[in-house]
């Protein structure tokens, strides 16, 4: 029941390397220079032959991934981009644009068919589930066109790991799309998943030593299922551009504060709830938005975010004002646990 290595035990730290280098007499050996060097020669001498396939999101471990694989295959690396319809504004254009050159960049637009798919549907388990094997039929028939393929790429992380030791709770599902579900099995592929033993901040700091640029080592964690599981009740192309909407005022102001580098996320969430408001000397009635920030080492917990009163102020305005159909926008005052960071 005591976690010594949770960012909230006070001395946990301490305890640690004092068991780890007084009592139990270890070096420290771990150095993450070597690491990249180390992984490139294991990848080359386990992946002699054949293509690889991976698939890549824009976030900072598919790319430190992709990147490190790049290194040890060169062009018998294959990354697959799917679009899902359930990304932020302006991510699939960024994508594309960094993946572009130098690699064999597999585009797909896919978003018709999960949008098909999604269409009425509210519980969010079932969101995720259609969204997982939607994304994993998309992805292997995009594999299915290149040949040879033997490697699939993963940018499985330390806490995924843990998280997915205990098959329990929404981490589980979290691994069932993430990990590409079935796929190496069914498609007889070997899986590379380089950053495996990796915490979040180490996978940055590697990013940057393999010269990935800023946008993308400093990028926020994003879900594999997108806006979908931060739009509450059904999804459709309305209620999408109204939270990529809000979601670029947001990110907006807030990167105009300090605090914005310090956050391990900063969201909004759309709710089916409708209030009343008043526009002009009419009353209306709308939908609210919640905003969403947390900190936290590694998103397996995570406190609440104290956003300065002025950063709150600005978004309240700008999303009422610009956004037709929204008269209220709330915070959301939880952290992990109870509440976990995702409102889905
Ligand atoms: P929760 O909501 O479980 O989220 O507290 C913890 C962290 O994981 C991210 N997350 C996901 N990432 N696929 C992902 O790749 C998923 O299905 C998924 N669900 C949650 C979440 O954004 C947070 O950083």
């Amino acid at each position: 029941q005591f976690h010594p290595e949770v960012s909230h035990t006070r001395f946990g730290k301490q305890m640690l390397k004092n068991f780890l280098f007084q009592v139990a007499g270890l070096k420290r050996a771990w150095n993450l220079g070597r690491f990249i060097d180390e992984k490139i020669a294991e990848i080359k001498t386990m992946a002699k032959e054949g293509n690889v396939i991976c698939g890549i999101s824009g976030g900072v471990d598919s790319a430190t991934a992709a990147t490190i694989v790049s290194r040890a295959v060169g062009r018998r690396l294959h990354l697959i981009f799917v679009d899902n319809g359930l990304l932020r504004a302006g991510e699939v254009a960024e994508v594309k644009r960094f993946f572009h050159r130098g690699y064999n960049f597999h585009f797909v637009d896919a978003r018709r068919i999960f949008l098909k798919r999604l269409k009425g549907v509210v519980d969010p388990e079932k969101k995720r589930k259609i969204i997982g094997r939607t994304f994993i039929e998309v992805f292997e028939k995009e594999a299915g066109r290149i040949r040879d393929v033997r490697y699939l790429v993963q940018g499985t992380l330390y806490p995924d790991v843990i998280e997915s030791g205990h098959g329990i709770g929404p981490a589980s599902v979290i691994k069932s799309h993430h990990n590409v579900g079935g796929l190496p099995e069914e498609m007889g592929l070997r899986l590379i998943e380089p950053l495996r033993l990796l915490f979040k901040d180490e996978v940055r700091r590697i990013a940057k030593r393999l010269g990935l640029p800023a946008a993308i080592v400093n990028r926020k964690p994003f879900p594999g299922p997108g806006l979908a599981v931060r739009i509450i009740g059904a999804v459709d192309e309305n209620r999408l551009e109204t939270l990529r909407r809000a979601d670029a005022i947001l990110i907006e102001e807030a990167k105009q504060f300090p605090i914005y580098r310090k956050l391990w996320q900063i969201f909004p969430v759309l709710l089916p709830v409708s209030s009343v408001g008043v526009m002009g000397d009419k009353r209306s009635y709308g939908e609210t938005i919640v905003i969403r920030a947390v900190v936290s080492e590694d998103g397996m917990t995570a406190d609440w975010a104290r956003l300065p009163y002025d950063l709150l102020e600005r978004v309240a305005r700008r999303i009422t004002n610009e956004i037709e159909g929204i008269v209220r926008v709330v915070f959301d005052l939880t952290s992990k646990p109870p509440a976990t960071i995702e409102w889905e």
